[in-house]
């Protein structure tokens, strides 16, 4: 069968039509003309695979993945990295138009390399093979390299490759690549030849190297980083994304400032010479642990941090000026955003990875803030995901 692609869906797949219904088809772009077949029917829609691309985009070029068709993991190895900027801040930018009526609000993307960007990978294996799950699958993909992970993190895959029945690693760099943590799940071995590149190798649950986490670094501030904290993965971006929220709060110019969602505190200590009193606020205790030694590792006394869940707590805090959230992609629930309100901060930064639930979070919240602006940020290139930083503004200034 033939068809047109006509535009891109949400999650960076080509859309075009079948029989009656809407039809999805990956690694797909925007006015080919493809033979495909139907792969998947349910009542609403269908999905299909291209069998051949007669008429390729002009925006399609040569994929440098030996795995882009049978991975799955990113949907624009194929695609021109303007277009992909192009689609992400559009895709931002439609949903604010169509969900909060409002335009003129989106800035331009912010991007920087489109390769070997990542600080951290996870590989999942069995017997003799090690690699990356197929997407939506539980096959693994035997992997020797991936173009989007750090070339660091490529060397020790090639290595890792020597051993067998290593059923799940961890590799993570930090962002001078310079030091390297190393997680393995699996058969006891000698896995001394690991123990001799990483500065972290962790065995079963079992630390075999003296130090448990490495140092890594956004602009001029220091992160203790464990195995199972959070930690923004793009080396390149993350620090024009930090420098964004930096120049906000220089503006802004709060007295006591929340981090909800504070990871390893990074934003918080981030700001913290712009900022009286900070508090940070994180679910993972593992998170939280390396919060804790960062405020000391980078000298800062007005940051403490609590482990908890940001929706028992919320209720607590009262007489904040500006709120900092940085949730998950599922984004804030109601009674967070209900209490945010109650605090009455005059500004709120909502950095997001999910645009999609940013906008419904943004719906509720645009009741009593003014959106100033939204950036977009490509900190996941060849993938569909976009991340992005808003700043609301508090509509009546009077408490
Ligand atoms: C996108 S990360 C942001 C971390 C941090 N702001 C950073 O940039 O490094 C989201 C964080 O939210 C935390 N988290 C998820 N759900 C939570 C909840 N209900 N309460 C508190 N923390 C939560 C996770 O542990 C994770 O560290």
């Amino acid at each position: 069968m033939k068809t047109e692609i006509l535009r891109l869906d949400n999650f960076g797949r080509g859309i075009t039509f079948y029989k009656d219904k809407i039809c999805f088809i990956e690694n797909t772009y925007p006015n080919e003309i493809i033979e495909f077949e139907i792969t998947k029917e349910t009542s609403k829609y269908y999905e299909g695979k291209a069998i051949k691309i007669t008429k390729p985009s002009n925006n399609r070029v040569e994929s440098k993945c030996k795995y882009s068709n049978i991975c799955g993991g990113c949907s624009f190895q194929e695609y021109k990295y303007d277009e992909e900027n192009k689609f992400k801040e559009d895709k931002i930018k439609s949903l604010v138009k169509t969900q909060l009526k409002q335009k003129n609000i989106v800035k331009k993307i912010e991007y920087d390399k489109d390769y070997f960007y990542r600080n951290k990978i996870t590989l999942h294996g069995s017997n003799n093979n090690l690699g990356l799950y197929k997407n939506k699958t539980n096959e693994i993909i035997n992997i020797d390299e991936c173009n989007i992970t750090n070339k660091r993190i490529n060397a020790i895959i090639e290595k890792l490759k020597k051993y067998n029945d290593i059923k799940e690693v961890l590799v993570r760099t930090s962002n001078d690549e310079k030091q390297v943590i190393i997680d393995i799940k699996g058969k006891e071995q000698d896995y001394k030849e690991l123990e001799e590149i990483s500065d972290v190798l962790i065995i079963n649950n079992k630390l075999i190297t003296k130090n448990k986490s490495i140092i890594t670094n956004i602009g001029s501030k220091k992160y203790y980083l464990s195995s199972n904290s959070f930690f923004q993965v793009n080396e390149f971006l993350t620090n024009k994304l930090f420098n964004k929220v930096l120049e906000y709060v220089k503006e802004i110019k709060p007295s006591n400032v929340l981090d909800l969602y504070c990871g390893t505190g990074s934003f918080g200590i981030y700001i913290s010479e712009y900022a009286n009193k900070i508090i940070g606020v994180d679910y993972n205790k593992s998170n939280i642990e390396d919060a804790i030694k960062n405020k000391e590792l980078n000298n800062i006394k007005n940051i403490d941090f609590i482990a908890d869940k940001v929706e028992n707590i919320i209720n607590k805090f009262d007489n904040y000026d500006l709120i900092i959230v940085d949730p998950p992609r599922s984004g804030l629930d109601k009674k967070t955003i209900e209490y945010m309100i109650k605090i009455n901060p005059k500004y709120i930064i909502y950095i997001s990875c999910d645009p999609n639930t940013l906008v419904r979070d943004l719906k509720l919240l645009n009741k009593e803030y003014i959106i100033n602006e939204i950036t977009p940020y490509n900190l996941f290139p060849k993938t569909y995901h976009v991340e992005s930083v808003s700043v609301l503004e508090r509509k009546s200034v009077e408490k």
